[in-house]
């Protein structure tokens, strides 16, 4: 397979429906549709969305089963990057290669940006025009799962963390907390949305739990790497930015972080082997997590 045929393939299929749903935006005001799509239509790579759609396809689990949520959650991402890049957290002013959204449409639209995309996830996951094809009860499990990484004893609680330990020593049992909630929660749930749509048995669904956290664990560490190492031209974001911030670089060095990350890609592809041939996907997507320089 290659993978970058596959990526390639499933960020089409993501971006056309998150086209479908802003074309659902009839009455919201110009310059709010222009400041999401600004930050939601540009050079992200879904791998959220595209590791929601691989892993349901693993079970043979429809698209249309999976891809509202998986959509939903990119939105939610766009929505925590357009948050983070604002002075209050990391004064950013260029992401996904362009300027941020605070820069282009000023702080309170790109505030308010982020707050409609967050919001219209979950309309988008509960409209019957959009979210029809799962069964109510796999869709309320989904909402659960995305709401519960998401918020305030997940991806938010990671944020608080990071921006409380702004510049202070820190430990290592901090840096894993900052690591698990910010960045490893949603890439968790996605893992485990697609898993949830695919009809995944419980034995199954503890595999790919497995697959998610180290892969999300690896992606940050991956994130941190890419900020001392990384060049602004290929990542699209301003790097060297990271110095006060618990990384795990300061933590335990670039070699210690490199052999980190690799350990939790190998993780990764050892815990979906019970898939046989069906899994080259998810061991390919974990390899590229290990490697991306992007
Ligand atoms: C950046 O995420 C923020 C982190 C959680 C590390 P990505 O690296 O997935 O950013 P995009 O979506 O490709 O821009
Ligand atoms: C952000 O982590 C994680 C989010 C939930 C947005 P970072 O602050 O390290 O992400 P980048 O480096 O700005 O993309
Ligand atoms: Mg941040
Ligand atoms: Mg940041
Ligand atoms: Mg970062």
């Amino acid at each position: 397979m290659d993978l970058r045929t596959f990526l390639n393939e499933k960020r089409l299929v993501v971006e056309d429906f998150l086209r479908l749903i802003f074309a659902s935006f009839t009455t919201s005001p110009e310059v709010l549709k222009d400041a999401m799509e600004h930050s939601l239509f540009s050079e992200g790579k879904r791998i959220r969305p595209i590791l929601a759609l691989a892993v349901c396809e693993t079970k043979r689990g429809k698209a249309a089963a999976v891809l509202p949520f998986a959509c939903a959650i990119e939105m939610i991402h766009t929505y925590s990057l357009i948050h983070d890049d604002l002075p209050c957290i990391d004064n950013d002013d260029l992401r996904r290669g362009r300027p941020t959204c605070h820069k282009v449409f000023g702080e309170a639209v790109a505030l308010l940006a982020g707050d409609a995309l967050l919001t219209e996830a979950f309309r988008v996951m509960t409209d019957p025009r959009f979210s029809s094809q799962t069964p109510p009860a796999v869709a309320r499990e989904i909402l659960y799962e995305i709401a519960r990484a998401a918020g305030a004893e997940g991806m938010i609680a990671g944020q608080v963390v990071d921006v409380l330990y702004d510049g202070k020593e820190g430990t290592k049992s901090i840096l894993d907390y900052i690591h698990r909630n910010k960045t490893a929660a949603l890439i968790r749930a996605s893992v485990r949305v697609g898993a949830l749509a695919g009809g995944a048995a419980p034995r199954e669904l503890e595999q790919f739990t497995t697959y998610g956290e180290s892969l999300g664990l690896a992606f940050q560490i991956g994130d941190d790497l890419l900020d001392a190492e990384g060049d602004e031209k290929i990542v699209g974001k301003k790097l060297r930015k990271d110095v006060t911030k618990q990384t795990y670089i300061k933590h335990y060095g670039v070699a210690q972080s490199r052999a980190r990350l690799d350990e939790l890609v190998n993780e990764a592809i050892e815990a979906v082997k019970f898939l046989g041939p069906s899994g080259e996907a998810l061991a390919e997507l974990a390899e590229f997590v290990g490697k991306r320089s992007s």
